[in-house]
């Protein structure tokens, strides 16, 4: 494998396979679209009961001149991804970049939070990374090569009232991707987390519009992300180029993590 800056573009492969768990929501959507410009081929898993609404994600990104896979399967089910997975690989020349960005909220604060609240978020938010990652591994080993991504959230480094899932979830992504970026880093493969703020999406909507007003005060950039900001950032951790880079979390939160 050719060092990418020997060859002078630092850039995506169009030959290249991306796998995006959670590929459909407003993180997810805006990958397909920063991905797609580049010809890779994109497969956006989503939930099996979001088929219908995901579908409307794709046909909006198509008129974008970008094609999508869709694939849905349960990320919190171990022998549906690894099935998923391995046909996925057979039928295209491998997944190379994987960004596992499939997650839930399910807040509450500890003495309402419900142990199906707690279970849900976990298997959700953190098993699906060890899932997904594993069926994902044998074959960027077998070429030598592979990027993995985790959307991991300033709100696993900072915690969060009504979070204890949430942030133990995305908390342990990050040790998560640290020691699996110890495991692979000889066989080419990078491990990076990537931590946004709060993002203008379905799930920062729901938050009631007074603590949402009073967490946005607290941000010093003074606003929430847009999603392609924090696509911007995994694409960078995604590029040829970033192959020394692993094992790290890369905060996209307009400096919230520093209050
Ligand atoms: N800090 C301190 N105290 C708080 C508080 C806060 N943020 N929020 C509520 N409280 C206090 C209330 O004032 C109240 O106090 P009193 O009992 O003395 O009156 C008490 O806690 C209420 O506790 P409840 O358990 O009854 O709270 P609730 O049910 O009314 O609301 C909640 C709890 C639903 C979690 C609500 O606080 C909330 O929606 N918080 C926002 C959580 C959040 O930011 N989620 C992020 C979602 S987006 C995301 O996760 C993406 C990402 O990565 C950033």
């Amino acid at each position: 494998m050719s060092n990418a800056f020997e060859s002078g573009r630092p850039t995506l492969s169009a030959s290249e396979t991306v796998l995006i768990t959670g590929g459909t929501g407003a993180i997810g959507e805006a990958l397909c679209r920063r991905f797609g410009e580049s010809g890779a081929h994109i497969i956006a898993n989503c939930h099996p009961g979001d088929a219908d609404r995901s579908n409307q994600v794709v046909a909006a990104v198509a008129e974008q001149g970008i094609s999508i896979e869709l694939a849905p399967f349960d990320v919190t089910d171990h022998e549906q991804c690894k099935a998923r997975i391995e046909t996925l690989d057979a039928a295209s020349d491998g997944v190379s970049i994987l960004v596992n960005g499939a997650g839930i909220t399910r807040d509450a604060s500890i003495a309402k939070l419900s142990p199906d609240d707690w279970d849900a978020v976990l298997r959700t938010n953190l098993d699906s990374v060890y899932h997904v990652s594993k069926a994902c591994l044998p074959g960027m080993r077998a070429r030598g090569y592979g990027r993995i991504i985790n959307i991991s959230s300033v709100n696993g480094q900072r915690g969060q009232f009504g979070q204890t899932n949430y942030a133990a979830a995305k908390a342990g992504m990050t040790g998560f991707t640290r020691a699996l970026a110890r495991e692979v880093a000889r066989h080419g493969i990078t491990v990076n987390s990537v931590s946004p703020g709060y993002v203008r999406s379905p799930m920062t909507d729901v938050i009631p519009t007074d603590i949402r007003d009073r967490i946005v005060d607290e941000i010093p950039v003074g606003r929430a992300a847009e999603p392609a900001e924090i696509a911007h950032a995994i694409g960078f951790l995604a590029d040829r180029a970033s192959g020394y880079i692993t094992g790290i979390d890369l905060s996209v939160n307009g400096g919230y993590h520093i209050a």
